[in-house]
């Protein structure tokens, strides 16, 4: 089984989307994916509810009420962090993680709060050692702006693979309102499928 933590202490950068948008990638994919929701507003545990019974099932559970024991047949974790991460959480969910993805908005506010939390993440042990693979996302970018252009060298600087650029696209929330991925709705653009295309790669094969 391999796990996916997905992180950033920055409130709103992603997190939720991500992994509710990797889950269902990973489980259309073949995978049996569980889903583990730990942030309190349990937005993930919300998108699973709301997910139509005819789509490719995911299996959900509560970090912070325990996950139990995982079974043997979940083939994918992939963890939902939140904002403002505190310590002990914090260290609880990279020691479960093999890869840890983090999304990063094209804002100054994003990047100074992302800066501290990679310093956070490089000081752990496991990380330092390169026992996990961690990479970023740039996240809602929009094409030839000054923000993006500007969020472009800041995730350069980070020292950490930018395995992909997920552009902004009101598919987002409309999937995320009933339950689904940017890959089941209809009417999403093909580019939004082309954009996952290295972070799905990076997750199942490793590849950049
Ligand atoms: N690429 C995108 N394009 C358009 N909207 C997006 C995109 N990514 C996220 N959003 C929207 O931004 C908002 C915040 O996203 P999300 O809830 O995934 O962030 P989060 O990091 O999980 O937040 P929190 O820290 O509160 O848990 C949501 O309304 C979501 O639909
Ligand atoms: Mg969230």
């Amino acid at each position: 089984m391999l796990s996916i933590l997905i992180a950033n202490s920055k409130g709103g950068c992603g997190k939720s989307t991500l992994t509710t948008n990797l889950s269902a990638a990973l489980a259309l994919a073949g995978h049996e994916v569980l889903l583990a929701d730990a942030d309190r507003q349990r937005s993930s545990l919300g998108w699973a509810k709301r997910r139509p019974k005819t789509a490719k099932p995911i299996v959900v559970a509560d970090w912070n009420k325990g996950i139990g024991e995982i079974p043997k047949t979940v083939t994918r974790l992939v963890i939902d962090g939140p904002a403002g991460l505190r310590k002990e959480l914090f260290e609880e969910l990279v020691a479960q993680a093999d890869l840890i993805l983090m999304p990063v908005l094209p804002s100054a506010f994003d990047q100074e709060a992302s800066q501290s939390f990679i310093e956070k993440l490089d000081a752990l042990k496991s990380i330092r050692k390169n026992r996990k693979g961690v990479a970023i996302i740039g996240n809602r970018m929009r094409d030839r702006t000054r923000a993006a252009d500007r969020l472009d060298k800041f995730l350069g600087g980070l020292g950490h693979a930018v395995i992909a650029r997920l552009r902004d696209s009101q598919a987002y929330g409309e999937a995320a309102a009933t339950g689904l991925s940017v890959f089941e709705i209809r009417g999403a653009r093909a580019v939004i499928r082309e954009d996952w295309r290295p972070l799905i790669d990076y997750v199942e094969h490793g590849v950049l």
